[in-house]
C-alpha cells in the first residue's frame, strides 16, 4: 500500500531567487542550487519542487512567465537545468516544477499578439471585454490590489488579470490554450521532470458571463472564478493528454477548497490531481476584510483544522502537509515561538509535519528555523503584492505607515524570501555580491553552517525525523485520532496501523504544561522514540513535543 514514490517522499521547496548564487550577481541561480544538493540530500530529502525559473521579466517573481520553453538567464541557462536535472535524479532524487497556466507574462509572445488587433489570432487566448457605461467590465478585484481588469488603448477593450496587470489571465475555454498547455507540461517531461505543482490551479475556469460580485468584501470577484464551472473537466483533461501512463506527481494549489472540494480534486480514482495545497491552515489568521485583515486563533481552531484534513481525506486521498511556503509568513513566527523558544517550538512544528498522514513539504529556511526579519521601512520589500498594498492602503485607505508595517511584518510574503541563511558571515554565505533582498540580521547565529555543525540543532531535528518517519510505517500511513481537543495549549494525537500505534503529544505553548495520555494510550504502554527536550517528565516543557511507539 502506498507505493507510489510520492507519498514516501519528503519534499524540500526551492525559491530559486533567494537560495544560493553561485555567479555572486546578487540573485540566486541554478548552479547555486545544484552546490547544494549534497545538503538537502543530508537532511532526508528526496524531491524538490523548484518554483518558477522559465523566462520571465519578474514582475512577480517568476510566476508572470514570458517562454514557457526557456530559462531566465538570471538563473542560468537550459544547460544548467539539464545539469541539475541529471544532478537530481543522480542522487536518486525527484524535482517538480511549477505550473503557471492561469496566466503568463504581458511579454508572452501570445499576450504580444493577442493585444494587437481584435481578429488576431491570438485574441482568444486572453479575456477581452469590452468597458460598461465607461467602467470596467465587472467588479473585480486582482489579487494584487486594484481592478483586475485592465484599459488597453490599441483595441479599445480592457482584458482580465486576478494578479498584476503584467500577469494577463489565459482563456481555458479556448481549446487552442488548453493545447498549447499540454505541449509545454510534454517539453518539461521530455527533459526528465517527475510531476509539477501547479500554480492557482483551482482558477483557471471563469463563469461564463462573468458577473459583477455582489457578495464578497474581500477579494471582489472569487467566487466566480474559484473551482469554476470546467475546472474538473481542463484538469481531467491535463491528466489525460499528458500525465496518464506517467509516474509523475501533481500537486495543486487551490485556495478556497475545503476538503469535500479536495475529494473532488484529488480524491483516488478521481483522475485529476496527486495531492492539494490546502488553505484552511493559511485562513486563520485572516478576517472578514481579507489577507491583511490579521486576526488572532485559538490552539483548538489550528488543530481542528489540521484534524479535519487528516480524517476526512484518510483513505481517500493523500494529503499534503506544510505550515509555510514563499507566499507565507515564516510559520515558526506564526505558529511557534520565534523569541525565547525559537529552537524548540521550531522543532516542535517539525513533529507535527512528520508525524501527520500526507507528504512533507519543507519550505527552504524552515529547517533552520528561520523567522521573519521584520524590516524597519517600505523600502526593504520588494514583493509585488506587498508594494500595491502599501500604495494602496496609504493612498486609499489613510493607514499610516505603522499600521501599514505591523501588517507587513506579520503578513508580508517577503517574510519568506529574505535570502537563505548559509553562514554566519557577509550576505550569510548567500552571495559574493549584494543581495537582491536584504539578508536577516539573525543569520549570524541561526545559519545552516552553525546548524550542521551541532547535533541539538533544529536541522539535526528535521534529519532525525525524517528518518523516524522512513522507520515507522504508522508515520506514513496510520489512520488519525485526535485527543483532547478542546485543549488550548496541548496537541495530541493518535496514529494506528494494525498493531502499530504512535501518540503524538506537542506542547504548544510557553507554559509548563501537565502530559496527557487517553485511556486508549496509557503512558505505561508506550516508549518514547522522539522528543525535543531533555528527560521524560510528568509535566511538559513549554514547547515540548514527544513522539511515543507503542510497546
Ligand atoms: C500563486 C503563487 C504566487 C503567485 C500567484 C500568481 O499563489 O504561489 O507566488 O504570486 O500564484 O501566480
Amino acid at each position: 500500500m502506498h507505493d507510489e514514490w510520492w507519498k514516501r517522499a519528503v519534499f524540500y521547496q526551492i525559491y530559486p531567487m533567494s537560495f544560493r548564487d553561485a555567479d555572486g550577481d546578487g540573485v540566486g541561480d541554478i548552479p547555486g542550487i545544484v552546490e547544494k544538493l549534497d545538503y538537502l540530500a543530508a537532511l532526508g530529502v528526496n524531491a524538490i519542487w523548484l518554483c518558477p525559473v522559465y523566462r520571465s521579466p519578474n514582475d512577480d517573481n517568476g510566476y508572470d512567465i514570458s517562454d514557457y520553453r526557456d530559462v531566465n538567464p538570471v538563473y542560468g541557462t537550459m544547460a544548467d537545468m539539464e545539469r541539475l536535472l541529471a544532478e537530481v535524479h543522480k542522487r536518486g532524487m525527484r524535482l517538480i516544477m511549477d505550473l503557471v497556466v492561469n496566466h503568463t507574462s504581458d511579454e508572452h509572445p501570445w499576450f504580444v499578439e493577442s493585444r494587437k488587433s481584435r481578429d488576431n489570432p491570438y485574441r482568444d487566448y486572453y479575456i477581452w471585454r469590452d468597458g460598461k457605461d465607461g467602467k470596467t467590465p465587472n467588479n473585480w478585484n486582482s489579487r494584487f490590489s486594484g481592478s483586475a481588469w485592465e484599459f488597453d488603448d490599441e483595441t479599445d477593450q480592457y482584458y482580465l488579470h486576478l494578479f498584476s496587470k503584467k500577469q494577463p489571465d489565459l482563456n481555458w475555454e479556448n481549446p487552442k490554450v488548453r493545447e498549447e498547455v499540454h505541449a509545454l507540461m510534454r517539453f518539461w517531461l521530455d527533459k526528465g521532470v517527475d510531476g509539477f505543482r501547479m500554480d492557482v490551479i483551482n482558477m483557471i475556469s471563469k463563469t461564463p458571463g462573468l458577473p459583477d460580485d455582489a457578495t464578497s468584501t474581500a477579494t471582489v470577484g472569487a467566487p466566480y472564478y474559484t473551482n469554476g464551472p470546467r475546472v474538473h473537466e481542463f484538469i481531467a483533461g491535463i491528466r489525460a493528454a499528458v500525465l496518464a501512463g506517467t509516474d509523475c506527481v501533481t500537486v495543486g494549489e487551490a485556495k478556497g477548497v475545503n476538503t469535500d472540494g479536495a475529494l473532488l480534486y484529488a480524491g483516488a480514482g478521481r483522475k485529476e490531481l496527486d495531492m492539494m495545497f490546502q488553505f484552511e491552515l493559511d485562513g486563520l489568521d485572516i478576517g472578514k476584510g481579507g489577507k491583511w485583515d490579521v486576526r488572532k486563533f485559538l490552539l483548538s481552531d489550528f488543530k481542528r483544522v489540521m484534524s479535519r484534513w487528516q480524517t476526512a481525506l484518510h483513505g481517500k486521498a493523500w494529503n499534503s502537509l506544510y505550515l509555510e511556503n514563499h507566499d507565507m509568513p515564516r510559520a515558526l513566527s506564526r505558529f511557534g515561538d520565534d523569541g525565547g523558544y525559537r529552537e524548540r517550538s521550531a522543532k516542535a512544528l517539525a513533529v507535527l509535519l512528520f508525524t501527520m498522514e500526507g507528504t512533507p513539504f519543507i519550505y527552504q529556511g524552515q529547517e533552520l528555523g528561520m523567522s521573519n526579519p521584520r524590516f524597519p521601512d517600505i523600502t526593504h520589500y520588494r514583493d509585488i503584492q506587498t508594494i500595491n498594498m502599501h500604495r494602496d492602503y496609504k493612498n486609499n485607505r489613510g493607514a499610516t505607515e505603522d499600521e501599514i508595517l505591523r501588517k507587513l511584518h506579520y503578513r508580508s510574503r517577503d517574510n519568506a524570501r529574505t535570502p537563505m541563511q548559509w553562514t554566519a558571515g557577509k550576505n550569510a554565505g548567500f552571495t559574493a555580491g549584494t543581495p537582491w533582498m536584504d539578508v536577516n540580521p539573525n543569520h549570524a547565529t541561526i545559519n545552516a553552517e552553525a546548524q550542521t555543525a551541532s547535533e541539538d540543532s533544529v536541522l539535526h531535528a528535521y534529519r532525525r525525523l525524517a528518518v523516524l518517519r522512513r522507520e515507522h510505517e504508522v508515520l506514513l500511513a496510520g489512520d488519525f485520532t485526535e485527543h483532547f481537543p478542546d485543549d488550548e495549549r496541548l496537541y495530541a494525537y493518535t496514529r494506528t496501523l494494525g498493531k502499530e500505534r504512535a501518540y503524538i503529544l506537542l506542547n504548544f505553548s510557553g507554559d509548563e504544561v501537565p502530559a496527557r495520555f487517553p485511556e486508549s494510550a496509557p503512558q505505561s504502554t508506550l516508549r518514547l522514540i522522539y522528543s525535543n527536550a531533555e528527560g521524560e517528565g510528568a509535566v511538559l516543557q513549554p514547547w515540548e513535543a514527544r513522539v511515543y511507539a507503542g510497546v
